[in-house]
């Protein structure tokens, strides 16, 4: 292989541009070529493509989002739509990319090198922590310290009003963010898509909460999670039922996605961004690369995208334990 090419792909994360900026170079450390392709797939099938060295990556693995951008392309999920990123490809002399990003994008490499035979890597990036193959996902651990650091402002204020918070972090399929940060926050209740807590028990847990003499209160909810209500009902619903309580919501929302990112994932990217390429090199392909006890590791797409990547059931335990 002599030019790979690196892009980002659907929904951004804290840690994407410090694992472009590995890649570009572990291909300038092993002498060999390497391409952005910017906007993800619809880039690659435009040929919006950008030669890049080890200088035009300076001074960005410190910085939040993709300076490659990102898209989530429909258009990639149609033959004709992979037929011509093929040959943009072909046209741009690459032998190889590298893509970062979740499931989505996995499963659009996993396609286009059953297709056409091209060498694929994966690297793990989403907040949301949702891949199996990996303990952590580019930009989970910097995710995890913004609504922490969002939790504890919060409960300043809910301590000085005797107010009950409920507090929607990020989360559509996965609850690994509401559920360590709801730990490390020092949440009440913690609502996730993978547990069915059910209404009756919530209002129960905030009963006995008031009556142990809590003051005041915070309910960490994944925006995913299984209670069948946005946080606005669910707060109308827990007004009606428990008039003594007075409520707030905070909606975290994008701000999860941004900001500079933790030491954890700048050394984590640097990490997988080296595999990728070298697995390439070696003409590994179709595998994701990630970490399991600190140590890096390989697993192929389709496992990586198949896989369920399970909540730790002991952080439940934990959880109900430091609410008492
Ligand atoms: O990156 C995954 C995620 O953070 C989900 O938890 C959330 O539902 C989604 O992104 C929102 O992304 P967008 O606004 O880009 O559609």
């Amino acid at each position: 292989i002599k030019k790979i090419a690196v892009l980002t792909s659907g929904g951004d994360s804290p840690g994407m541009n410090a694992a472009i900026r590995s890649v570009v170079r572990t291909c300038a450390y092993h002498q060999i070529e390497c391409v952005g392709i910017y906007r993800g797939y619809q880039g690659m099938i435009e040929g919006d493509f950008i030669p890049m060295g080890p200088r035009t990556v300076h001074n960005i693995i410190n910085k939040g989002g993709t300076i490659l951008k990102s898209a989530r392309s429909k258009e990639f999920m149609t033959s004709e739509g992979r037929k011509k990123a093929y040959d943009q490809l072909q046209k741009a002399g690459v032998e190889g990319f590298v893509v970062i990003g979740g499931d989505g994008s996995f499963t659009g490499a996993e396609i286009f090198n059953k297709e056409f035979q091209f060498p694929v890597m994966g690297i793990p990036g989403t907040i949301d922590n949702d891949i199996f193959g990996t303990s952590h996902t580019l930009g989970y651990d910097t995710a995890l310290n913004t609504v922490i650091d969002c939790i504890d402002k919060i409960r300043d204020t809910a301590s000085s009003h005797n107010r009950l918070f409920f507090v929607e972090v990020m989360g559509r399929d996965a609850g690994h963010i509401a559920l360590n940060a709801g730990i490390g926050g020092g949440a009440e209740e913690i609502l996730i898509p993978e547990e069915e807590l059910g209404l009756e028990r919530l209002l129960e847990s905030l009963k006995k909460s008031k009556a142990s003499g809590k003051s005041s209160s915070i309910v960490v909810i994944a925006e995913g999670d299984k209670i069948g209500k946005n946080v606005f009902e669910l707060k109308d619903y827990v007004e009606a039922n428990l008039p003594e309580y007075e409520i707030r919501v905070s909606v975290l929302g994008h701000m999860q996605r941004g900001g500079a990112p933790s030491c954890y994932d700048r050394v984590l990217a640097s990490r997988l961004g080296v595999k990728a390429v070298e697995c390439l090199l070696e003409g590994k392909s179709n595998f994701m690369v990630g970490m399991l006890n600190d140590k890096v590791t390989i697993t192929p797409l389709l496992q990586a995208i198949k896989g369920e990547s399970e909540i730790d059931r002991e952080l439940l335990r934990v959880a109900e334990i430091m609410s008492v």
